[in-house]
């Protein structure tokens, strides 16, 4: 079964185009630019499985040092964008949705996740984190990138549901405005979920993201 959600892959197919716009913003320049070299050094020489890849942004950065890389997304749009960048003409990309992970990705000793994680609903954390892993090997790398709070400057929560996801309503260029789910995990929180599957986890504040890098278990 699967957690993916209809509304949000319309919204992303839709921001394709100008998708890339975030990664614009003055404020963020110096952590785009700590990442840009951050992620390629501890993913080197490995096997990467990059879900959520979206235009492909992080993707250019990280194939380059890469033994082989493959980039997924849930949405087709971004993918389109994403085949288009310097830097990957190695890189497999496919349609593939993160709760799901076909046995057909192959096996990887490396992962990584853009601005993906929250995006999944509290209640499907696991369903993520065991489908990504089913396709791990033991001590796989696994790197995973989100928002801080400051990204609640762009765009507040505008509501809450009961099982504590929060929410943004987020305006595309035709007009419209789709209310997107957008979590803020705390490390608490992050620990919690990955310790029974991590060895050595590890956090990195930045000015606008958090990081945080695991090693996965063995069986
Ligand atoms: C915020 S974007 C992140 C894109 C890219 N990783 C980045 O950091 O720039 C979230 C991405 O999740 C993708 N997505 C939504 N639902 C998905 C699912 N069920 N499985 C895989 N990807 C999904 C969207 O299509 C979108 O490209």
């Amino acid at each position: 079964m699967t957690h993916a959600s209809a509304e949000m892959s319309a919204y992303y197919a839709a921001r394709a185009p100008y998708y890339d716009a975030v990664y614009l913003k003055p404020e963020r320049r110096d952590d785009i630019a700590f990442l840009a070299s951050h992620l390629p050094s501890r993913l080197k020489a490995r096997a990467v499985l990059e879900v959520a890849c979206g235009t492909g942004f992080w993707t250019q950065h990280i194939a380059p040092a890469t033994r082989s890389m493959t980039a997924t997304d849930g949405t087709a749009e971004p993918l389109q964008f994403a085949r288009l960048r310097p830097g990957t003409s190695e890189v497999t990309f496919l349609l593939a949705d993160a709760y799901t992970l076909p046995a057909q990705l192959g096996t990887f000793d490396g992962a990584f996740a853009g601005l993906w994680l929250s995006h999944v609903p509290i209640s499907a954390r696991e369903v993520f984190l065991v489908s990504l892993h089913s396709r791990l090997a033991p001590g796989a790398r696994v790197i995973l990138i989100d928002n801080n709070l400051a990204q609640l400057r762009d765009f507040p929560i505008s509501e809450s549901d009961a099982e504590g996801n929060t929410y943004q309503l987020r305006p595309l260029r035709d007009g419209s405005v789709q209310k997107v789910l957008k979590n803020f995990p705390s490390k608490a929180e992050l620990d919690t979920l990955l310790t029974p599957h991590a060895r050595r986890i590890e956090h990195h504040d930045l000015d606008n993201f958090w990081l945080c890098e695991y090693e996965l278990g063995g069986p």
